[in-house]
């Protein structure tokens, strides 16, 4: 059972408010930026194969880490599962609650500090937090602890820092549709974003290989890739061009986890 602990001092604590602050300030717009909610059945069919591919066909009791507007959630609730969503910032939260009312039990927690009892859930599924995680070796001791033996991490990410030279070209051409088209831009704080991604863990950026090795060292045994793809084709498909472009300017991947 998570509180509102998030709040607690700890090592990181200046960081966290500030990566807190951050995420706050961008929940008001964050389902309008492409590849965050979910927007078309097409999607949805894709998310419910990638979560049937990590988790099986069953109802199962679900931690999603770090929810934001619960749009992770929102698939899991359309496949049966018995959903815990924790994020660390109240606004995100706001967003997820105003959606799923109580389908889900919705609580602030730190997923780096979970209050959970050991073996709560049998799975557990994470999108776009590890990147950003200030102590991903404790994180990952956590979810271990939490997890069920024989339960499944479902880790959705990317890196964000780095791109290849084409990933670089498609990157500039989506900005410059983007621009021809007066699509819209959605602005954040630059500033206050160098600052703590200059501090993440991860701050080189993150690769299925590097989160792997980790998972390995935390006690998850086998470690496979799932096919995120199928998820950024249908997002592509209902996208402006130059979000759909954009979609595809940096690496994304999902990975497995399995505690055995
Ligand atoms: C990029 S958003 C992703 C939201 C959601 N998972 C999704 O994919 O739509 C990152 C989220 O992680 C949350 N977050 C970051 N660090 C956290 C932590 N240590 N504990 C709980 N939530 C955290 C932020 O508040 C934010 O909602």
């Amino acid at each position: 059972m998570q509180d509102t602990n998030a709040s607690s001092p700890g090592a990181n604590y200046s960081l966290k408010e500030e990566i807190r602050a951050y995420w706050s300030s961008r929940a008001a717009s964050f389902d309008q930026q492409v590849g965050h909610a979910i927007k078309s059945e097409a999607e949805l069919a894709a998310f419910q194969s990638l979560l049937r591919q990590a988790f099986g066909t069953e109802s199962r009791d679900v931690l999603d880490l770090a929810c934001g507007t619960g749009e992770i959630t929102r698939a899991l609730l359309s496949l049966g599962h018995k959903v815990t969503a924790i994020d660390f910032s109240d606004d995100m939260l706001a967003r997820a609650r105003a959606k799923h009312g109580d389908k889900a039990r919705i609580l602030s927690g730190d997923a780096e500090r979970l209050l959970d009892d050991d073996e709560s859930y049998d799975a557990l599924v994470t999108r776009h937090l590890v990147w950003t995680l200030t102590d991903p070796e404790a994180a990952f001791a956590e979810w271990f602890r939490v997890l069920k033996p024989g339960g499944r991490l479902l880790v959705i990410d990317g890196d964000w820092i780095n791109r290849s030279w084409i990933q670089n070209l498609i990157n500039r051409g989506a900005t410059w549709l983007r621009e021809r088209s007066g699509g819209t831009v959605h602005t954040t704080d630059k500033e206050a974003f160098d600052s703590i991604t200059r501090r993440f863990f991860f701050r080189g950026g993150l690769s299925y290989e590097r989160l792997g090795a980790m998972l390995h060292e935390a006690g998850f045994a086998r470690i496979e890739p799932a096919d995120y793809r199928q998820v950024v084709r249908a997002q592509q498909r209902s996208a402006a061009l130059h979000d759909a472009l954009r979609l595809v300017s940096s690496t994304r991947f999902a990975l497995v986890a399995t505690k055995a």
